[in-house]
């Protein structure tokens, strides 16, 4: 199994990648850390707080971080993830104790204490911690396995035309997460705008008679009514948790090697993933790049997941 430490903003399809890696066999899920970005830090930790509750993540520290990008103003996704960052699911209220210490000292921790190169990290949110954790204990790039990301696109956007929200809100981060040196893998909408929840996947979903399941329907639920007036999509993208299914089944998420870096001053492009695509794969390169979803490969671990979460 996979030890990894999701630090995340939940938010709808943060939600869903915490239940795929819970859920699943292959990962040991030892840490969940909190970043501003969907929603103010405040709510995404209650978010965050919820959810253990009611994936029973029971043990696992929940640590709250950054409340704001390390130079930017926040900026939260309000219009698609709602007033309290989850959309129309409610949850009660949290029983789940947060984790004291500040997410950075979670993050550090985790990867020193454990045996280098066992640690996978697995951002879904703004890179604010993972790049305040690389300033404060640059110890940890040379001793994490991979880190693992939702965010950027090779050549696409969602809140601009070509800059994707979690690198967006704080690029200057998403800058020093991808040239840190260590191995990052970047799971950019290129991909994740493939991870379509048709009906059908709800439908299966619904059928599990779950708890946890009821709680995926809800969520899918959210997306599609926040995508409703969105004409470029038939059915609501859900980023997070192919970048955990990245890390679970890597054949469902194809990828290659390039040079990432991150445009910060672009009068247009502010928070673009620049990837450079010319030539061959560079066999050195530290960086790769998403390229392509198995959609039935990847929904079928999501289910199997959630299926794991709850008894009927
Ligand atoms: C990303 O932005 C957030 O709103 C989602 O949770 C996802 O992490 C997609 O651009
Ligand atoms: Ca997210």
């Amino acid at each position: 199994t996979r030890k990894v430490l999701i630090d995340c903003d939940p938010g709808i399809d943060d939600a869903l990648a915490l239940m795929l890696a819970h859920g699943s066999p292959e990962v040991e899920l030892l840490a969940v850390t909190v970043c501003g970005g969907n929603q103010t830090l405040e709510k995404v930790t209650r978010n965050a707080l919820c959810l253990a509750d009611a994936l029973g993540l029971d043990g696992i520290p929940v640590a709250a971080g950054a409340d704001r990008p390390l130079v930017r103003e926040p900026l939260t996704a309000r219009d698609i993830h709602g007033d309290t960052g989850l959309g129309l699911v409610e949850l009660p209220e949290p029983r789940y104790a947060p984790d004291r210490r500040h997410a950075v000292e979670v993050i550090a921790r985790t990867v020193l204490d454990a045996q280098p190169g066992e640690i996978t990290l697995i951002a879904t949110g703004p890179l604010t911690n993972l790049a305040l954790a690389i300033r404060q204990y640059p110890e940890i790039v040379g001793r994490v396995r991979e880190v693992v990301l939702m965010g950027g696109g090779v050549a696409t956007g969602n809140v601009t035309p070509v800059a994707e929200f979690n690198v967006a809100v704080d690029p200057e981060a998403a800058r020093a997460v991808f040239t840190a040196g260590w191995p990052v893998t970047m799971v950019g909408l290129d991909t994740t705008h493939q991870s379509l929840a048709t009906p059908e996947v709800e439908a299966r979903f619904a059928g599990l008679g779950t708890r946890p399941g009821e709680i995926a329907v809800g969520l899918i639920r959210s997306y599609r009514h926040a995508y409703r007036h969105n004409q470029a999509f038939t059915d609501p993208p859900c980023h997070d948790p192919v970048a955990v299914a990245r890390v679970i089944a890597p054949e469902f998420v194809g990828v290659r090697r390039a040079p990432v870096d991150v445009e910060l001053h672009g009068e247009l492009t502010a928070g673009q993933t620049v990837v450079d695509l010319r030539g061959l794969e560079p066999e050195e390169c530290p960086t790769a790049v998403s390229t392509e979803l198995d959609h039935a490969g990847f929904w079928d671990l999501v289910v199997d997941a959630v299926r794991a979460l709850g008894e009927p």
